[in-house]
C-alpha cells in the first residue's frame, strides 16, 4: 500500500488521461470517470442574495437548513446566516424504495418548517445538495447514475431525483417549495469556500465518499453547447479504476472490501480512499496478520472478524498525536483482544499506512486537476484555492497536513491554498440557487416579453379569415382596399414551348438586376449582372432613379455585346402597380423603403422608356411588366405545371395566384376598362393554339393586410415602433410583421426593451444597438442556425458592435426565434386563405398544388 512519488505521479498522469476521456463526447460513454457538467458557470460574485431552505443528503448526516444570504435583519453585508437541524436517516431507508426515502426527506423538511416557525403559506426557494453521481441536463434536473456509499434505494436509478423529490413534497403537502437547483456536495463546497475566496475553483470531499469538482473551460466541455466561459465539472473521481486502470495498485484487501460492498466493481478509487472504507481496510490487514500469528499471539476475536468493527473514527483516534497508542489499545480491547505494546505499535502503523495511501491517492487526483487548470490557463505559476469538506479531512489528525505536503511537493509551481468549508456545503447550494433564482426570474421576464409574439391556433385562424375577407373585397371593386388584388394580365402559365432570347430587368430590393435569358427546348441559360441602388437614389427623384436604371442597362448590354439588338424585354418591378395591360401599369405606392418622387400614379414602363430615350444609346422592346411574385410563379411553373401560386418572402412579402376570371368582379364592372373591353379580355388577342382564357394571375399585394387596423390584436408595441420609424407609417402592416426588411428591426426593438429592463447587455444600450437596420436578414438567419455554437452567435453580435456575454447570446437567439417564427406562421396563415380559396373555386374537397417561392428570408433562414 505504500506509494512513492513516482507511483503517485504515475497515478496522477493516468487520472489526467481519464479526465480527458470523460470530457470528450466520443469517449464519455465508456469513461470510468464521468466528468459531469453541473451547469454551475461561475463562482460566487458577491451579488447573490435571498433566503433559502436547503436539504443535504448523501453524507454521514442528513440535514435540513435555512440559509439567508445577505437578507433580513441582523445580517451585515457579505454575511450568511444559517440554521440547521440533523435528522436521522434510518438504515432501512437506505435500501428501501425511492418513495419511502423521499417521503422521509420531505417530512423532515415539513417538521423543520414547523419547528422554526417558517411561514408555510409562502413559496420558498429550495436548494438540494445530493451527494451521489447524477447526470444533469440542467441545474434543476439530475438523473441518478448509480447508488454508492451504502445506499441502494430501489427504483431510482436513471430517474430524475429532483422530480422525485418534488413529487414527495407534493404528497406530504402543506408547504410550497420551488426547487431551484440540485448540486453535488463537491460543487456546493467549492461555492461555499468561493464566497470568501475568489481563487477557489476546486471542491474536494474526503468524507464517507470522495470526489472533486473544478472549473473547466467551456471549450473543453463537449457535452454542453457553447464555448464561452467556464463550467464546474463534477469529476466523480470515485469511479477511477472501475475499468481496471488501477489494477496494478490494488491489493487483496481492496478486492475484499469491494466484494462485500453494496456496489461491487464500482467506485474503486473511493474504496481505497474514503471514510466508509478506511476502517475496514485496516481491519482486514490486522485480521490477516493476526491469523498468521504476527499479532495478538495469533488470537483472533469474533469482533475482529466482523465487518465494520473498525471505523474511520477509530483510525483517526489511533493516529492521534499524543494519545494514539493509548487509543489503539482501547480500540483493540473493545474488539475483545488483549494487545501487547508491540501489537499496538504495529496496528497503529497499519492504520498510518492505510490512511497515508488514501491521502496520497487524493493528492494524485488533485494534482491532475490542478495541472489541468494550469494548462487551460496557460500560466506558468498557478494560484488556486481548494475548498475541502468531509469527515476524514475534518477529523483525521494527520490527514490534511500529509495531503497538503504531497500536493505541494508534486506541484512546486502552484500556490495551492486549502480552505476547510466549516459551514458545510449548504451555504454553497444556497448560493447556486440564488444565481439560479436570478436567472429564472430574468428568463421569466424575457419569456413574458416574447410571449407577445406567440400566436395560438385561434389567432392564426383569425388572420386566415381576415386575409380571406381581404382577398374577396379586393377582387370585388376598385375601392382603396387594404389588399389590392392587382390584375396582372397574365392568363397562362408557360408550357415549355417558349423559346428565344430575352432581356429581363428586375427592380425590387436593394439591388437592380439585368439578365439575358435564352430559352430552348425546356432549358434556359441565364447571364446576369447585379447593380446596387444607393439609398439616395431610392429616395431621390423618379427621374434620377430611372436614369440610373437606364445607365445600368446600358452597361449590361455593352457587357453582353447586344447593344443594338432591341431585345424583347420583361420588367420585373416588385411594387404594387395598377395594370391595364401586360405592358402598362401605374405605381400605386412605393413600399419597402423606396420613396422616389414623381413615380406614384405614373406608368412605370413609360418612365423607363423615357429614361432610355433620354439616354439615347440603345432601345428596348418592353413587352411585359410583372410583379416579382408573378415572375416567381412563372419561373417555377416552367418546371412544375402544378405551380399556380407565387410567394415572396424577402425584403418584402407578397403573393400571387391564378384566379378564375369570372371572380375578378372589378374587371367586369370597370366602366373604364379603357384598353380592352370584356370581350377582348376573355377572348381577344389569343395567339394560335392558345386555349380560351379562364384564369388570370392576381398580384394580391397582401402586405397591406391590416392597414385598416384589422391586425391590432396581434400587433405588438415593438411592431408599432418599427412601423412609426418606417418611410411609410401605417402602410403594409402585414409585410412589416413578416418580411426581411423589418424582422431585424423588430428584433432590435425587443433587444432595446430588454436592455432597458436590465435583462441584456448588462443594461447598457450601446451605440450600435441604437442604429436602425443593423440586423439584416442574413444575420438573423445566421444567428438562428441550428448548428451554430453560442460562441459564433457572440462573434456575429460582436461584428455588429454588440458586446455580449454567453447568456446574452442565448437571449438574442431566443428573440430572433420568436420574431421569425411569428413571421413564418403569419405567412402560413395567409397562404392557407389563398389555397383554400383556390380549392373552393374548383369545388374540390382536396387540392394538390405547388407554390413557387423566392426571397432571401425563405432561402437563407434555417427554419
Ligand atoms: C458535507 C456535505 O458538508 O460534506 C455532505 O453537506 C457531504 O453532503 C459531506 O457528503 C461529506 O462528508 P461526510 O463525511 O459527511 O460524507
Ligand atoms: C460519492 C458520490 C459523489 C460524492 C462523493 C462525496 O463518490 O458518488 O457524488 O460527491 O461520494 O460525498
Ligand atoms: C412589396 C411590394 C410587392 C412585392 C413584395 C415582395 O410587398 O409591394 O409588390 O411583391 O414587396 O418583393
Amino acid at each position: 500500500m505504500r506509494l512513492n512519488d513516482d507511483q503517485i505521479c504515475e497515478i496522477s498522469a493516468r487520472f489526467l488521461a481519464e479526465m480527458k476521456k470523460g470530457l470528450s463526447v466520443e469517449s464519455n460513454a465508456a469513461a470510468a470517470v464521468k466528468m459531469l457538467p453541473t451547469h454551475v458557470r461561475s463562482t460566487p460574485d458577491g451579488s447573490e442574495k435571498g433566503q433559502f431552505l436547503a436539504l443535504d443528503l448523501g453524507g454521514s448526516k442528513f440535514k435540513v437548513l435555512q440559509v439567508k444570504v445577505r437578507e433580513g435583519v441582523g445580517i451585515r453585508k457579505g454575511e450568511v446566516e444559517m440554521e440547521e437541524k440533523i435528522y436521522p436517516m434510518p438504515t432501512e431507508l437506505r435500501s428501501g424504495t425511492g418513495a419511502e426515502l423521499f417521503d422521509h426527506v420531505s417530512e423532515c423538511l415539513k417538521e423543520f418548517l414547523q419547528e422554526k416557525k417558517i411561514d408555510t403559506e409562502k413559496k420558498h426557494p429550495l436548494a438540494f445538495t445530493f451527494s451521489f453521481p447524477c447526470e444533469q441536463p440542467s441545474l434543476d434536473q439530475g438523473f441518478l447514475l448509480s447508488w454508492c456509499k451504502n445506499y441502494r434505494v430501489r427504483g431510482l436509478q436513471g430517474k430524475d431525483v429532483v422530480r422525485v423529490l418534488r413529487d414527495a413534497i407534493c404528497r406530504t403537502g402543506g408547504m410550497d417549495m420551488e426547487l431551484l437547483a440540485m448540486v453535488n456536495d463537491t460543487v456546493a463546497t467549492m461555492m461555499t469556500c468561493g464566497f470568501d475566496d475568489p481563487y477557489c475553483e476546486v471542491g474536494l470531499i474526503i468524507g464517507t465518499g470522495t470526489n472533486a469538482c473544478y472549473m473547466e473551460d467551456m471549450r473543453h466541455v463537449d457535452l454542453v453547447e457553447g464555448d464561452e466561459g467556464r463550467m464546474c465539472i463534477n469529476t466523480e473521481w470515485a469511479g477511477f479504476g472501475d475499468d481496471g486502470a488501477l489494477n496494478d495498485f490494488i491489493t487483496e484487501f481492496d478486492r475484499e472490501v469491494d466484494a462485500v460492498s453494496s456496489n461491487p466493481g464500482k467506485q474503486i478509487f473511493e474504496k481505497m480512499v474514503s471514510g466508509l472504507y478506511l476502517g475496514e481496510l485496516v481491519r482486514l490487514v490486522v485480521l490477516k496478520m493476526a491469523k498468521r500469528g504476527k499479532l495478538f499471539d495469533g488470537h483472533v476475536s469474533d469482533a475482529l472478524r466482523t465487518k465494520g468493527k473498525i471505523t474511520t473514527a477509530d483510525v483517526a483516534a489511533m493516529e492521534e498525536y499524543r494519545n494514539g497508542l493509548k487509543n489503539t489499545k482501547d480500540v483493540l480491547m473493545n474488539l475483545g483482544l488483549s494487545p501487547s505494546h508491540d501489537d499496538c505499535i504495529a496496528v497503529q502503523h497499519v492504520s498510518t499506512i492505510v490512511s497515508f495511501r488514501s491521502s496520497n491517492l487524493v493528492a494524485a487526483g488533485l494534482s491532475a486537476i490542478l495541472t489541468r487548470i494550469k494548462q487551460n490557463r496557460n500560466q506558468r505559476v498557478l494560484r488556486v484555492t481548494v475548498g475541502v469538506d468531509g469527515t476524514v479531512y475534518k477529523t483525521h489528525p494527520q490527514y490534511p497536513k500529509r495531503l497538503h505536503k504531497v500536493v505541494r511537493r508534486l506541484l512546486p509551481e502552484c500556490h495551492v491554498k486549502f480552505v476547510l468549508s466549516d459551514s458545510g456545503s449548504s451555504k454553497g447550494a444556497a448560493l447556486v440557487s440564488a444565481v439560479a433564482q436570478r436567472l429564472t426570474s430574468q428568463s421569466r421576464k424575457v419569456e413574458e416579453t416574447l410571449s407577445n409574439f406567440k400566436l395560438g391556433k385561434e389567432q392564426l385562424q383569425l388572420v386566415k379569415d381576415r386575409m380571406r375577407a381581404g382577398l374577396e373585397a379586393g377582387l370585388r371593386s376598385q375601392g382603396p382596399f387594404t389588399i389590392k388584388m392587382l390584375p396582372s394580365f397574365i392568363f397562362h402559365k408557360p408550357d415549355g414551348t417558349e423559346h428565344g432570347k430575352y432581356l429581363a430587368l428586375d427592380l425590387g430590393g436593394t439591388n437592380f438586376r439585368a439578365l439575358l435569358v435564352r430559352f430552348k427546348r425546356q432549358k434556359s441559360r441565364i447571364y446576369h449582372k447585379i447593380y446596387t441602388i444607393p439609398l439616395e437614389i431610392m429616395q431621390g427623384t423618379g427621374e434620377e432613379l430611372f436614369d440610373h436604371l437606364a445607365e445600368c442597362v446600358c452597361d449590361f448590354l455593352d457587357y453582353m455585346g447586344v447593344k443594338n439588338a432591341r431585345l424583347p424585354t420583361g420588367f420585373t418591378f416588385s411594387f404594387p402597380c395598377e395594370q391595364t395591360a401586360i405592358d402598362t401599369g401605374k405605381l400605386v405606392t412605393w413600399t419597402k423603403g423606396f420613396n422616389a418622387t414623381d413615380c406614384e400614379g405614373h406608368d412605370v414602363v413609360g418612365l423607363l422608356r423615357e429614361a432610355i430615350r433620354r439616354r439615347n444609346e440603345f432601345d428596348l422592346d418592353i413587352v411585359a411588366l410583372i410583379n416579382d411574385t408573378v415572375g416567381t410563379m412563372m419561373s417555377c411553373a416552367y418546371e412544375d405545371p402544378h405551380c399556380e401560386i407565387g410567394l415572396i418572402a424577402g425584403t418584402g412579402t407578397n403573393l400571387c395566384y391564378m384566379e378564375e376570371l369570372k371572380n375578378i368582379e372589378k374587371l367586369h364592372h370597370k366602366s373604364n376598362t379603357a384598353d380592352r373591353d370584356k370581350n377582348t379580355l376573355e377572348n381577344g388577342e389569343e395567339t394560335e393554339g392558345e386555349t380560351r382564357r379562364s384564369k388570370m394571375c392576381i398580384n394580391t399585394e397582401w402586405g397591406g393586410l391590416g392597414d385598416d387596423g384589422s391586425l391590432e390584436n396581434i400587433i405588438t408595441a415593438f411592431d408599432t415602433e418599427v412601423d412609426q420609424n418606417s418611410v411609410n407609417p401605417g402602410k403594409q402592416r402585414f409585410e412589416k410583421l413578416t418580411s426581411g426588411m423589418y424582422l431585424g428591426e423588430i428584433v432590435r426593438q425587443v433587444l432595446l426593451d430588454l436592455t432597458r429592463g436590465g435583462l441584456l447587455f448588462r443594461g447598457h444600450i450601446s451605440e450600435s444597438l441604437k442604429k436602425p437596420g443593423i440586423f439584416e436578414t442574413r444575420y438573423l438567419s445566421q444567428i438562428e442556425s441550428d448548428h451554430l455554437a453560442l460562441l459564433q452567435v457572440r462573434c456575429i453580435l460582436q461584428k455588429l458592435g454588440l458586446d455580449s456575454t454567453c447568456h446574452d447570446s442565448i437571449i438574442v437567439k431566443q428573440v430572433c426565434g420568436a420574431v421569425s417564427r411569428r413571421a413564418a406562421q403569419l405567412c402560413g396563415a395567409g397562404m392557407a386563405a389563398v389555397v383554400d380559396k383556390i380549392r373552393e373555386n374548383r369545388g374540390l374537397d382536396h387540392l394538390n398544388t405547388t407554390v413557387g417561392v423566392d426571397g432571401a428570408l425563405y432561402k437563407l433562414h434555417p427554419q
